[in-house]
């Protein structure tokens, strides 16, 4: 029998590219309440049903685990910011968005690509999540593309047909990961950067394959993970994240992104792109989380 290790179940599960949506509610105070979930799913369309999974250690399980119901957010993919505020832990998440109660009463978020505003099916226990099945009472869906994610990044359609289609002036960097630690070079000047090289005629996929073949490694090609402009040649840049297989790199060194590492980056645009990957990871957010905590006592129906 395999022995399934948690970490690199997550991993694979989080090849599975989804969408990203904020589930959202009321507290028992009356207070609107949501956490970012790519769990999501339709179930039903008669009865209208769909799914979302919440952890057992959610601050908010015992307010969504009560609730009468539930509204589902799709964001937008200019609406990554909201992503993150509602997967960390900011007091009062809904300041900094608009947001309105939905005809059912579920808080729902301006500028989203679709939102269903639902009662509360059904909740089942599964392992360390319960899954909230939601009858639709409501809903609509604008034109807004939605947001994407895959391997712990967001993936946006525009942003990728802008970058890949003719534009030939950008760096092309490789943001390579492998368990928990990003590849790193030396720089010009004794700093430390990720592998780059100059887009090219042949576009920026070509750039990323040689990248990664100069580097010595086998890693896949991955999604955008960011694109930024150097604040002093206001260069522009492209950063693809890659998964990285075993064996040592024949440049560089794979090191975890602790302070003192971000430390001695440079370039502060890739600096401050390194640190949001630094939290992004951990936060855990590759789509699936495995909590240690033993909280199995949640609503089964
Ligand atoms: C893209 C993304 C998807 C996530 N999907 C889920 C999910 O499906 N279920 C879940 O319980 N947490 C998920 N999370 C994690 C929660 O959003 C995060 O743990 C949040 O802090 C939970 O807040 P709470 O404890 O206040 O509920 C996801 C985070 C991100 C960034």
């Amino acid at each position: 029998m395999m022995t399934i290790e948690p970490r690199a179940l997550r991993d694979a599960f989080g090849s599975f590219l989804t969408g990203v949506t904020v589930v959202t509610a009321y507290d028992q105070n009356e207070q609107p309440i949501g956490f970012t979930a790519n769990s999501f799913s339709s179930v039903s369309l008669d009865p209208p049903l769909l799914l979302v999974c919440l952890s057992n250690s959610s601050s908010n399980f015992d307010a969504l685990t009560t609730a009468n119901g539930f509204a589902i957010n799709v964001l937008a993919e200019t609406q990554i910011e909201i992503s993150n505020t509602f997967a960390s832990p900011v007091e009062d998440r809904f300041s900094d968005c608009e947001w309105q109660n939905g005809p059912y009463g579920g808080p729902v978020i301006e500028g989203v690509s679709a939102w269903f505003d639902c009662s509360m099916y059904n909740i089942v226990q599964a392992g360390d999540h319960v899954i909230l099945i939601g009858k639709v009472e409501a809903f609509e869906a604008g034109t807004a593309p939605g947001l994407g994610y895959a391997r712990g990044a967001y993936v946006t359609s525009a942003l990728e047909t802008e970058v890949l289609v003719g534009r030939s002036n950008f760096i092309v960097s490789a943001l390579v990961e492998r368990n928990g630690q990003v590849l790193l070079m030396q720089d010009k000047s004794g700093g430390l950067s990720l592998p780059e090289r100059p887009v090219g005629k042949s576009g920026a996929t070509e750039a990323l394959r040689v990248l990664i073949k100069d580097c010595g490694i086998t890693a896949a090609p991955g999604f955008v993970y960011s694109v930024f402009e150097d604040a002093n040649d206001h260069q522009q840049h492209i950063s693809f994240l890659c998964q990285a297989a075993e064996g040592e790199p024949s440049k560089g060194a794979f090191l975890e992104l602790a302070a003192a590492t971000l430390e001695l980056i440079a370039d502060q645009s890739l600096r401050s792109m390194l640190e949001r990957f630094a939290t992004e990871s951990n936060m855990d957010n590759y789509g699936v989380y495995f909590d240690q905590s033993d909280n199995n006592d949640a609503v089964s129906g």
